[in-house]
């Protein structure tokens, strides 16, 4: 890894990377497209309201604050525990999965640094393999 790698966990370089909060929203629009449109992700896709609109709006101010910028889903929303969150929704490897290949999918078309496409992968596989062993009754 190079040393450049290591900055975006500092600061609000990482909410600069992904280019604000214009850039968070093409981001979550092309990761909920995405939901719509693979059939791998149908299984999530019914977990979520047919209006996206607000789903949309939650994960752009979420992901602001995760990158390091303004905490607008608190200030929208207040605070939330994800894992307690999601363990309404029957959520195990497969659902997991759906999720990060929308992602990966709607960063790979990003005008994003390669490193920080890299850098983002792995930082949002961190609460969604969380959210997935909070859901498991194996614990
Ligand atoms: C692991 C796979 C995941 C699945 C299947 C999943 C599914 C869902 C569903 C069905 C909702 C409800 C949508 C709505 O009512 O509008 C939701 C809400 C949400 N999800 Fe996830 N999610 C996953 C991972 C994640 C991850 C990794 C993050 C953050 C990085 C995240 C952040 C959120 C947020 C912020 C909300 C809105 C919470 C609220 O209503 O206030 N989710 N998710």
């Amino acid at each position: 890894m190079q040393m450049n790698e290591y900055r975006y966990g500092n600061g609000m370089n990482s909410y600069r990377a992904a280019g604000e909060l214009t850039g968070i929203t093409n981001l979550v629009d092309a990761f909920y497209s995405n939901m719509d449109d693979f059939p791998e992700a149908s299984v999530i896709r019914n977990m979520h309201p047919e209006d996206l609109t607000e789903s949309r709006k939650k994960l752009t101010f979420f992901l602001c604050g995760l990158l390091g910028g303004p905490r607008l889903y608190i200030e929208h929303y207040g605070g939330v525990n994800l894992p307690d969150f999601h363990r309404q929704f029957p959520i195990g490897n497969d659902e997991r999965d759906a999720w990060m290949l929308c992602m990966q999918r709607a960063i790979s078309v990003q005008p994003y640094e390669a490193s920080f496409k890299e850098y983002l992968l792995a930082r949002l596989w961190i609460p969604a393999e969380r959210i997935r062993l909070f859901n498991s009754t194996d614990i």
